[in-house]
């Protein structure tokens, strides 16, 4: 079996019940990814709820004043992503008459929404066939495939990009891409990955070769 079906198997099984993952609202899961970018699951949990309750909707994100979604906000850290989150939204309900693109390429033309970010709210919501590529999917892919480029350069930014297409399961887009990142932050973890327990171990290029501990390559730039 290949590396796709053997996430999946492992997604389904271990998966946690995340709030974002019982919804396809797209408004809701770029909420999320917003709050989870340098944030743990643990730390972000508690204002995504907060933020889904006091805005419910794009619209409601948008009128509301930029004091109170700051205060929200408050403990999060880096302010320029709470006004980010706050201009697009505005801008979703300006240019696109509330409702979020259901595109990649207009989803990352969105103040705030990386490749990351468009690839998952495109796989997530709409089932578009858009591999996401976040810290979690380079260790897992680095450490599988046997990858020493390193992750933050231009070349592996490239490279790990297209090797996530080529082993993705296209049909399975949602799960798949929740599961690789899973995987990674779960099981491949990056200081102790639970190897001898792993699904994955006998075609794991890294176990194999004993350098786990040394995948992913990162540049001190
Ligand atoms: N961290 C960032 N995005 C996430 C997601 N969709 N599920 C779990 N953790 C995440
Ligand atoms: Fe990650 Fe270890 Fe599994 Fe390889 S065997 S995928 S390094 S947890």
């Amino acid at each position: 079996m290949n590396f796709a079906p053997k996430i999946l198997n492992w997604y389904r099984e271990h998966q946690r019940n995340l709030p974002w993952r019982e919804t396809r609202d797209p408004y809701k899961v770029w909420l999320s990814e917003i709050i989870l970018q340098q944030t743990r699951v643990a730390q972000g949990m508690p204002y995504y709820l907060r933020f889904v309750e006091a805005f419910p909707t794009v619209y409601d994100l948008a009128d509301a004043p930029e004091e109170q979604v700051l205060k929200l906000w408050q403990g999060l850290g880096y302010y320029s992503r709470a006004r980010n989150l706050h201009t697009t939204a505005k801008m979703v309900v300006e240019d696109f008459n509330g409702e979020f693109p259901n595109t990649y390429k207009e989803l990352k033309s969105l103040k705030g929404v990386g490749d990351y970010t468009a690839s998952a709210i495109a796989s997530f919501c709409f089932d578009i066939p858009e591999p996401v590529v976040d810290g979690n999917v380079y260790r897992v892919l680095s450490r599988y495939f046997g990858v020493d480029t390193p992750i933050n350069s231009t070349q592996g930014i490239k490279y790990f990009k297209e090797l996530a297409r080529e082993v993705m399961d296209p049909a399975n887009i949602r799960d798949y891409n929740q599961g690789v990142m899973e995987f990674g932050a779960v099981q491949c973890a990056p200081k102790k990955p639970y190897c001898l327990l792993c699904p994955l171990q006998e075609s794991c290029v890294a176990l194999q070769e004993n350098k786990v501990d040394r995948l992913p390559v990162k540049l001190n730039k």
